[in-house]
């Protein structure tokens, strides 16, 4: 049995395949018990600390709701409410928090932030969202990939638009998982060369193939999956050139019938509505961004319940 508990759960590459199965199985194992209305409070008495540096609707509702699941307690800190906002470091606030709550999660700017926090930290740290990563996000993904496909390995996943922290978790947990990864950007927007350099290494390991391709239609054809996020995360100014240059890779009806006929269409959440993905599809029967959306609850209570 896989002891994962006390680790920090920052970058999919920190696991291995095996340890990925073993949060996934603990996902579907306590989503099947919420639908079925049995209790399963593995996490009584606890308290999750949640420090949110910009905003957030999914990941803040589902670990708060997943941590009540659990049978614990989640508090919901701002910089503006706390000390971290008039100058205490990251690290002290790390030491008092593990003083009080047994798992810190936190959405912050630079990935630097989550690390410097996991550092000091003596609970588990989540990453929930850094500009670098978004590992969360892939779990509750590969959980409805698996849903809808039944698998993941051997499956072709291609994400269309700008290269960041979501598409680079997926370089990293899909590929370990055993799927074959396209990441369709144009010029300019493509995948970092250091993140893309280890996680070609990862494809390597897992045996599964990674490319790069600037050419929309060629970089969707015979994909399983098609994902898609906005083209100005938070934090970034919106600019015309870069929306001009996203633009041809817009999640359209053309571009959904150039994968495979079964495609499925993935969007984190929250989407820019027809800029890069149509209504037609996302509101159309490919898309499964609502699964995933549900998802993020049942991907990280077993994320928690296995580290804490
Ligand atoms: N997908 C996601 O992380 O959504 P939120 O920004 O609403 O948390
Ligand atoms: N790439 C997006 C994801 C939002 C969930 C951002 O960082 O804003």
């Amino acid at each position: 049995m896989l002891d994962l508990k006390g680790r920090h759960f920052i970058d999919l590459s920190q696991y291995k395949r095996d340890e990925l199965r073993h949060f996934l199985d603990k996902a579907i194992e306590l989503k099947e018990m919420q639908k079925r209305g049995e209790p399963h409070e593995l996490l009584k008495g606890k308290s999750l600390a949640m420090i949110f540096m910009k905003s957030s609707t999914r990941t803040r509702v589902s670990f708060e709701v997943g941590m009540t699941q659990l049978g614990g307690h989640a508090l919901y800190l701002q910089p503006s409410g706390t000390q971290l906002g008039r100058g205490e470091t990251i690290g002290d606030t790390a030491k008092v928090l593990s003083r009080y709550c047994d798992v810190i999660m936190a959405r912050v700017f630079a990935h630097s932030e989550v690390t410097e926090l996991a550092e000091h930290a003596t609970v588990p740290v989540i990453n929930g969202l850094s500009d670098l990563l978004h590992p969360c996000q892939i779990m509750a993904d590969m959980l409805t990939i698996e849903e809808h496909k039944g698998k993941l390995e051997g499956l072709k996943i291609t994400y269309v638009g700008d290269s960041n922290n979501v598409s680079n978790s997926i370089m990293q947990g899909c590929t370990i998982m055993g799927m074959d990864v396209t990441i369709g950007s144009p010029e300019g927007y493509t995948p970092a060369d250091d993140i893309l350099k280890k996680s070609t290494d990862l494809s390597k390991k897992y045996g599964t193939t990674l490319e790069v391709v600037t050419e929309p239609y060629e970089a969707v054809k015979n994909a399983d999956v098609i994902y898609t996020d906005t083209f100005f995360s938070m934090g970034q100014e919106r600019e015309k050139s870069k929306e001009e240059a996203l633009m041809p890779f817009q999640i359209n009806r053309t571009l959904v019938e150039k994968a495979k006929k079964d495609v499925i269409v993935m969007h984190c959440l929250p989407a820019h509505r027809d800029e890069e993905l149509t209504s037609e599809v996302m509101d159309g029967p490919h898309s499964v961004v609502f699964d995933q959306a549900e998802n993020r609850l049942h991907a990280q209570k077993g994320i928690m319940a296995l580290l804490v």
